[in-house]
């Protein structure tokens, strides 16, 4: 309760940039977190980590020899969220996912096999959505997913542009209901 607490006056507190007072249900982060295999090594990012739940989702299910790169854009968020998870298979990135494939060749990262988002896209301005969609798409393998949370349908089209068959799933039982979207890599 107290770190519940904590994380909703941190995120309210910044609302202009975290998009949400509150973080991504649970339900809602099975289904994102669902690709990650326990069975096979996997190299994942996930972009707009806050502090932590998806991250420690994520790193619960995936195999023991995968690597995860957690980004999120505000210092204190990441201290918070370095204090809570400490584990050899993360490598936290406080920096804007905007700089996804810089950070990435810094750590020699070629490919990828899932990016797990919880960017609050529809306040960003479009350059920006433009530049990571693009970053994105270049640094999945052939087969890769990109997934994102969105409370609305408003960036389907976008997401339509930048990647091949996008699908998406509605969490009806989270309240507001969730749209999980899931794009391949074009080929
Ligand atoms: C809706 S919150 C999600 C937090 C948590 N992952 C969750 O799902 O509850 C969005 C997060 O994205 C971060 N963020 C916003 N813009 C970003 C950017 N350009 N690059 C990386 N992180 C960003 C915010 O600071 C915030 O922590």
């Amino acid at each position: 309760m107290k770190n519940y607490l904590k994380t909703v006056i941190a995120y309210s507190k910044k609302v202009s940039t975290t998009g949400a007072m509150f973080e991504t249900s649970a339900l809602v982060v099975k289904e994102m977190s669902r690709n990650v295999s326990p069975d096979q090594a996997q190299t994942i990012v996930e972009l707009g980590a806050g502090h932590g739940n998806i991250t420690e989702v994520i790193l619960e299910r995936m195999n023991a020899n995968s690597k995860l790169f957690a980004f999120e854009l505000h210092t204190d968020f990441c201290t918070e969220l370095s204090n809570r998870i400490s584990d050899k298979r993360l490598t936290l990135i406080n920096d804007s996912a905007g700089n996804l494939m810089q950070h990435l060749q810094k750590h020699q990262i070629n490919e990828v096999d899932i990016i797990i988002s919880a960017l609050p896209l529809v306040l960003f301005p479009p350059e920006l959505v433009a530049a990571i969609f693009q970053q994105v798409e270049q640094s999945l393998k052939p087969n890769g997913l990109f997934i994102q949370v969105s409370y609305s349908l408003v960036m389907k089209k976008q997401l339509k542009k930048a990647f091949s068959n996008v699908k998406h799933k509605m969490v009806l039982l989270n309240m507001p209901p969730a749209f999980v979207f899931s794009c391949q890599k074009n080929v």
